[in-house]
């Protein structure tokens, strides 16, 4: 190992925010601050055992804490080392999700009117975002997969022709990989990007082990991106609702994007919160390698079992592939028979105790991660195989979700921050044709929009949904989670 090497692995070994939390509980402190349980002295007594020991470590901002806003003492080394460890220059800890670091960067790049080229699927705090910042998206409709029918990236010819056709435009805001686990060659898109001098933002909500291991594709900073967001805690180890944010070069002004990012977080973020995101980057540069040796040589023993059913498939990277990067974690499994839904497939599964990110019609999306064991995977393989006999393949199932994807563009009536605030009314979805939408219509998961409002309702978009509405799908971002109705202006 270089001795650089050797020098950043020792100074990783260190969890400043984490160590100081800990040496404060420790020394059993009189605590007459915030937040009310007081470190656990009072608490629900059925739960307590269980959060007992996470509650110790749940404190505000006291001395030797720091503070998250005015970052000076652990929280600023903590994020330090996050930045180290993930190749940007600065990085800052998110309390609040991946959300939050999507909204602040659009807002940081876009004043009202501005414009943003943004992907059509991506996740629906870009659009918030976007509505929040009074901007004009400029949509970028991406490629389709056609063996699995769902969305990959876009394309960089794509881009180009935008950033021609829209020299004005801020920035352009893309999301890699997908939910599913498909990427582009980013470092080709950054240069396309750059040099018409415009920040390139990625959403790598799904990317936070990307660039730890060889098997994994390269991240977004290292790719050369100006910012990345990334929930450490979808692949990485991090609490739920813990991500961070990279920057790197002079092209995203710091100092308006630490104020979003102070309008937009809690005064009081959770320390429990904030710690898991240091010890979850110390994991990832100093355990996860050893992890992902013992799960992706398991992983491969697995996709060759199930190679032999022939009634379900994956996405398998080629020189075909509209996509140029997989996530090996991502377990996205596309039905090719025409006996039962992924729907169908993911309810049978919670039968046997096993849960998944996401089902569609035809799809089966799972997340692999070092949390997962060869158990997990045993019993997800016995239960694909035990179905063997009973399913023939057949007819490929209508891939409802390349539908989806396909059709993103429709005629934008009014901006979308305008037609949020219009006055509405909510008519049956069945008399919805040549109506404009006035709330965001989100299949979720994937959380990508059908509709965002001011767009008008065509016939493909109201076919589409009557198809999802009568599956199981649920909907974010309405009224009616049935869709039986839809809002749309007066
Ligand atoms: C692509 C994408 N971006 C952003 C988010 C939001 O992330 P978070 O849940 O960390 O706020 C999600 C959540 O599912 C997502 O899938």
């Amino acid at each position: 190992m270089l001795e650089r090497d050797v020098e950043f692995r020792e100074r990783q070994k260190r969890a400043p925010l984490y160590e100081q939390l800990e040496r404060h509980a420790k020394h059993r402190p009189h605590p007459f601050h915030v937040p009310g349980h007081k470190m656990g002295n009072s608490f629900d007594n059925h739960a307590k055992n269980r959060f007992q020991d996470i509650l110790e470590l749940d404190v505000t901002e006291i001395s030797g804490t720091d503070d998250l806003h005015q970052p000076q003492g652990v929280i600023a080394e903590a994020q330090d080392l996050a930045a180290q460890a993930f190749h940007a220059e600065q990085t800052k800890f998110l309390i609040g999700g991946s959300t939050v670091g999507n909204i602040a960067l659009i807002m940081t790049v876009c004043r009202p009117g501005d414009k943003i080229l943004v992907q059509r699927n991506c996740h629906k705090s870009v659009f918030n975002g976007i509505m929040m910042a009074r901007a004009t998206p400029i949509f970028l409709v991406p490629a389709v997969d056609l063996a699995t029918g769902v969305a990959a990236g876009v394309r960089r010819e794509d881009v180009e022709r935008a950033l021609l056709a829209h020299p004005d435009a801020k920035a352009v805001f893309l999301t890699n990989p997908t939910y599913y686990g498909m990427g582009i060659d980013l470092a080709k898109l950054a240069a396309t990007v750059h040099r018409f001098d415009v920040p390139l933002l990625i959403d790598e909500a799904h990317g936070a082990h990307y660039g730890f291991h060889p098997a994994f594709p390269r991240s977004a900073m290292q790719e050369g991106a100006d910012a990345s967001v990334q929930s450490t805690h979808k692949m990485g180890t991090a609490m739920t609702m813990s991500s961070m944010l990279h920057i790197q070069g002079e092209r995203i002004d710091r100092e308006r994007l630490f104020r979003h990012l102070a309008m937009l977080q809690s005064s009081s973020p959770s320390y429990v919160l904030m710690a898991s995101l240091d010890v979850a980057r110390r994991h990832l540069v100093l355990e996860a390698t050893e992890e992902w040796n013992r799960l992706l040589p398991l992983l491969d023993k697995f996709r060759e079992r199930l190679d032999r059913l022939d009634w379900l498939d994956w996405p398998r990277l080629s020189t075909n592939s509209v996509y140029a990067t997989l996530d090996p974690l991502k377990l996205f499994f596309h039905l090719r028979t025409a006996q039962f839904s992924g729907f169908d497939l993911q309810k049978w599964m919670e039968k046997h105790g096993i849960f998944s990110e996401l089902a569609d019609d035809s799809h089966v999306l799972l997340a692999a991660s070092t949390g997962t064991a060869s158990r997990d995977l045993e019993a997800l393989c016995r239960l694909l195989e035990s179905m063997a006999p009973q399913v023939e393949p057949g007819e490929e199932r209508i891939l409802l979700a390349g539908v989806v994807s396909s059709h993103y563009l429709r005629e934008q009536a009014l901006p979308m921050h305008e037609a949020v605030d219009c006055p509405r009314e909510s008519i049956l979805l069945e008399q919805a044709l040549g109506r404009i939408v006035a709330e965001m219509v989100i299949p979720y998961p994937p959380g990508i929009p059908v509709l965002v409002p001011g767009e008008r309702i065509d016939e493909e978009s109201l076919a589409m949904l009557k198809e999802l509405a009568r599956g199981q799908t649920r909907f974010h971002g309405v009224q009616d989670d049935q869709l039986q109705t839809i809002q749309v202006l007066r």
